[in-house]
């Protein structure tokens, strides 16, 4: 709502000098925009000048006139998790705030330190209230482990859940965060291997979890087959779910089962591009892949984790040693990235490779 204010209004040409010199004071409104027209700026101000400021000021700005205008409401942000729990948590703790919380629907994730376990009530309720579409705040409360690549979670703040619809790049996708594997820091991932797919390819999604490579891929081209692998029951049955949502019925079959025996019972030779995404074991996987690839090649997005004490060069090299190892050949490496790190010194990497 417009609000009539008194102000000061100077000479656009000593205006930046002019703000600079109210905000030192702190009279500038701070709740009100400041307006700016062909001339002038119109600086609102919560009281009158005192004779010292007065003086100053006039040092610097001589026409400086008092005046009144009708001003413009700034638009207000939500008080960022600091604001919100400056005086509510210790002082030397507000440092340990957890600087990364991913956003899942409308599920936030956090990793809660030792020394604010106390406090994780206040810290789950800030988020609520810092972040309006959060309606669940969970802490993790282990590492993502065990065959179907879970985590833990305790429940913080908001409704007790872990199911969520997650939006990414035009698709939604049915997530169940203690059923499922998801993460929001594959987004750019997803997007970028979609965008290397080329029209009429077929595709093979060897651990395709509920489906975020599978389905953008289907939605963003016409014409392309993904058969989208996972041996977790309810991977499967959110990606049947999800495939449904997104009206990819056509382009994507869901499979249930082992990975490395899918392809050997059903989809031998028959893809042009494998997608590799499982990287604590995808070493193991290299085999399946090569048998999977069409007689005269195509292209692995190969996904691994690699430590300090390693190097992507290593990387490069194990794999085609391993490539090898199955009759294949690596013609040429496309594309190398580390994508994030996953542990302390640990990051995850994705070679594209061009096999022959
Ligand atoms: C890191 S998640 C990747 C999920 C998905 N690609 C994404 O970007 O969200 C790995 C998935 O591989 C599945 N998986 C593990 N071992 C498998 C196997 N032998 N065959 C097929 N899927 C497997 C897990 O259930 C899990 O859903």
């Amino acid at each position: 709502m417009p609000r009539n204010s008194l102000c000061l209004k100077i000479p656009k040409i000593t205006g930046e000098k002019a703000i600079t010199t109210a905000n030192k004071l702190g009279v500038i409104d701070k709740e009100l925009e400041i307006h700016r027209n062909n001339t002038h700026i119109y600086i609102p101000i919560t009281r009158n000048l005192l004779q010292e400021e007065l003086k100053k000021f006039k040092k610097l700005i001589p026409n400086l006139e008092f005046s009144t205008y009708t001003f413009k409401e700034r638009k207000k942000h939500p008080a960022t998790l600091l604001e919100i729990l400056d005086g509510k948590l210790p002082p030397h703790l507000l440092g340990s705030l957890p600087r990364a919380i991913d956003f899942v629907g409308d599920i936030a994730i956090i990793e809660i330190p030792q020394e604010l376990e106390r406090y994780k009530t206040e810290i789950g309720n800030a988020i609520m209230q810092s972040h309006k579409n959060v309606q669940t705040v969970l802490a993790k409360a282990g590492p993502v482990k065990g065959k179907y690549r879970l985590r833990e979670f305790t429940h913080i703040a908001g409704e007790n859940r872990t199911e969520t619809i997650h939006k990414e790049h035009g698709c939604k996708y049915y997530v169940d965060l203690t059923r499922v594997y998801f993460s929001p820091r594959l987004s750019n991932e997803h997007k970028r291997v979609t965008s290397v797919v080329k029209e009429g390819e077929t595709v093979i999604d060897m651990f395709a979890g509920v489906g975020p490579f599978a389905i953008l891929i289907a939605k963003t081209h016409k014409n392309v087959k993904v058969y989208a692998i996972d041996i977790n029951p309810s991977a499967i049955a959110f990606l049947e779910k999800n495939v449904r949502l997104n009206r990819v019925g056509e382009k994507v079959r869901p499979i249930l089962g082992d990975a490395k025996q899918i392809v050997r019972q059903q989809l031998r030779g028959v893809a042009d591009r494998v997608i590799m995404n499982l990287p604590e074991k995808a070493m193991e996987f290299i085999g399946t892949a090569c048998e999977a690839l069409k007689p005269e090649g195509g292209i692995i997005h190969f996904y691994n984790f690699v430590s300090l004490s390693d190097s992507l060069e290593n990387l490069k090299v194990r794999f085609a040693k391993e490539i090898k190892k199955f009759g294949r050949k690596v013609e040429k490496i496309l594309f190398t990235r580390f994508i994030r790190e996953t542990a302390p010194y640990e990051w995850q990497a994705v070679l594209d490779v061009e096999i022959r």
